[in-house]
């Protein structure tokens, strides 16, 4: 890794942005922004947060008990104000905010004015359930505008939403369900992937039937005739929001009030509700999706995620909506039904902003350059990569392909760090596979385990000073926050490898946790190993992230059997498919072997650092913990 890092610094080609795409862009000089912003960021973060609508003004911008922060004290806000009323009082009211185009070519389009009467119908239909301040929601949808309005109308009445992504099983689904308390569910009958249509509502049967906190379950009928409905407990959106009023405040809140949780893998088995605030959330979204993506009211923006990760919930849904942008959002695959769908997209909409994944890149490049070539890219402007590291081939592909003149921006964050945090501005002059630099008012470093800056070379990605977006606490386990903070002196710890070089660019190389990356996803190995255990087969196992060509990385993992079970191919696949049923399709391993023994320290723990480096051919380091 060390070696290939070195090379891969040495041969970087630099792109300069051109005069044009500077000139029109919201920051024009980096190191001058970036070097006042750190001379205050405190000053820094109270100026953004003027640019947005309080009910009540803050007292103090910043209070920090180590490693505990508020921001914004005393004011006043709710951010669906913000990504809604702000702009149905201007202008923008007619302004298209979405456009969602489904996996059947079907169109939907909303104007703020329409996204805000939708919004405002929703939540007056959770409070004629007698949803209060603080209940949770857990929402269970394909990707779909509901899922959007459903967040926005939560928001709107200060209950906290838990969106669970739709590709996640029964018993994952409950684990996230039972952690929230949640009272309310609400789902679709069906998602569609690649043609087939995938049940959604039998899953949340299965995972509410476990869950006495589920008072009603809210169901997406997209199918016609639609599923039957148990007339007590199940509503149907349609019928739920028929009659309700378009006409509903947003509740002043406490700029502290929860607005989310999102539930992500760590280093042990159980799933961490991470927790995000209204106040300081809106601004981190709102001034990153500005000037990241330098966005205007004449861009079309389409960010392919999920709104089931956080990607999707700070960059489909709040930053842009924060901004009054036009959002594009389209459900499927990249490559179905053709690899052009998105080429085509872009093409069919004017998309100027294109906020997109590695592996997807890497997935269409692997179809070739005649599909992006065959359409009209050159409206695109900027373009963005997030959640994995970018290869520099994927890099100069996509860039290529696109043109060759647009910016393609790499954002490395976090679920936990709400906004992005590392990343080129589109002013910023780029190397293919770095982050480049810390973004305004962040306070990012590379150091040794001891907190030390290690001025070049690699080290732990850490951030140094608190920041309004971040996570204020874990759901439940204030303990599993601390962790984030006591684990290298003063900082707050990533969990990333980083390589930092002599002009300060940061190179994200993966992570130093038990924490697999795949297609972006994020799989903590804890997760998958218990799964696998739960398996009357297995007595041990053991679960490492190996590279794959597209994925990134891909999940192995290593198994004991229990005396009286043999190595079959029908065990191998019935082990597959128990992970899926476990936990789902994304986290299911690509490669099961069979072993005896398993590396441990002496105190048992499985050293999954010696078997990958095994499995790769590598020197394993240090093993002197290790017991055999
Ligand atoms: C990884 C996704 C390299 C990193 C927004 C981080 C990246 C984890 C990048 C968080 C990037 C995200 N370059 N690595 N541009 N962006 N990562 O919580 O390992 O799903 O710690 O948030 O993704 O994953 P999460």
């Amino acid at each position: 890794m060390a070696e290939h890092i070195e090379t891969l610094l040495k041969t970087s080609a630099l792109y300069h942005p051109d005069e044009r795409t500077v000139a029109r862009a919201y920051i024009k000089d980096y190191d001058a922004a970036y070097r006042e912003s750190i001379a205050d960021p405190e000053q820094f973060w109270d100026g953004v947060a003027r640019e947005l609508e309080w009910f009540s003004p803050w007292h103090t911008v910043l209070e920090w008990k180590y490693p505990w922060a508020k921001w914004f004290l005393g004011g006043t806000c709710n951010i669906t104000y913000n990504c809604l009323d702000r702009h149905v009082r201007s202008w923008r009211t007619n302004k298209v905010a979405v456009i969602w185009v489904g996996e059947r070519g079907e169109e939907r389009i909303f104007t703020y004015a329409e996204l805000y009467r939708q919004v405002n119908r929703c939540a007056n239909a959770l409070k004629r359930l007698g949803m209060k301040q603080g209940d949770r929601v857990t929402i269970y949808l394909p990707k779909i505008p509901e899922q959007i309005i459903a967040m926005l109308a939560c928001a709107r009445l200060g209950l906290i939403h838990s969106v669970v992504y739709s590709g996640f099983s029964a018993p994952a689904l409950e684990s996230r369900i039972r952690d929230a308390e949640a009272r309310l569910a609400i789902t679709a009958d069906y998602g569609y992937d690649r043609g087939t249509a995938i049940p959604l509502k039998p899953v949340v049967d299965k995972a509410a039937a476990r869950c006495p906190t589920i008072e009603k379950i809210i169901v997406v009928r997209r199918e016609k005739p639609g599923i039957t409905l148990d007339a007590g407990r199940e509503l149907d959106w349609d019928a739920w929001l028929e009659g309700q009023s378009a006409a509903c405040d947003a509740v002043p809140l406490d700029a502290e009030t929860p607005l989310y949780f999102l539930y992500t893998s760590g280093t042990t088995g159980k799933p961490k509700g991470v927790v995000h605030v209204h106040g300081g959330y809106m601004v981190g979204t709102y001034i990153t999706a500005k000037y990241v993506f330098d966005l205007k009211d004449e861009d079309v923006y389409f960010c392919v995620a999920d709104p089931g990760w956080v990607t999707g919930h700070s960059y489909i849904v709040y930053g842009p909506l924060l901004n009054g942008a036009t959002i594009l959002t389209a459900e499927g695959k990249p490559d179905y039904p053709t690899p052009a769908r998105w080429w085509e997209l872009i093409e069919k909409y004017g998309v100027s902003i294109f906020y997109t994944t590695p592996t997807a890149i890497r997935l269409l490049m692997k179809y070739g350059d005649d599909w992006p070539g065959r359409h009209d890219l050159s409206t695109l402007r900027i373009l963005g990569s997030v959640g994995e590291p970018i290869n520099p081939e994927a890099w100069e592909w996509f860039h290529r392909v696109t043109g060759g003149d647009k910016p393609i921006m790499d954002t490395w964050w976090q679920t936990e760090t709400g906004s992005i945090l590392v990343t080129p501005l589109p002013c910023v002059s780029l190397k293919p596979g770095s982050a480049t630099r810390p973004f305004l008012g962040i306070e990012a470093d590379v150091v040794d385990k001891q907190g030390r800056s290690i001025g070049t070379g690699g080290g732990f990605a850490v951030i140094k000073k608190p920041w309004p977006s971040m996570m204020r606490t874990i759901h439940n386990d204030p303990d599993r926050y601390l962790g984030y903070w006591n684990n290298i002196p003063g900082c707050y710890t990533a969990g990333d490898v980083c390589h930092k070089d002599a002009d300060g660019y940061f190179w994200f190389m993966g992570r130093a946790d038990d924490v697999v990356k795949v297609a972006g996803n994020r799989i903590g190995t804890a997760e998958v190993e218990s799964a696998l255990v739960s398996h009357e087969a297995v007595v041990e196992a053991a679960v490492i992230g190996k590279p794959h060509r597209t994925a990134g990385e891909m999940i192995k993992a290593f198994v004991i059997l229990k005396q009286g079970h043999l190595e079959t191919p029908e065990l191998i696949d019935d082990l597959k498919r128990h992970v899926q049923t476990e936990l789902g399709k994304i986290a299911m391993p690509r490669e099961i072997e069979v072993v005896t023994s398993l590396p441990k320290t002496r105190s048992g723990k499985i050293m999954r650092r010696v078997l990958k480096a095994k499995e790769l051919g590598q020197d394993p380091g240090d093993i002197s913990t290790l017991e055999e």
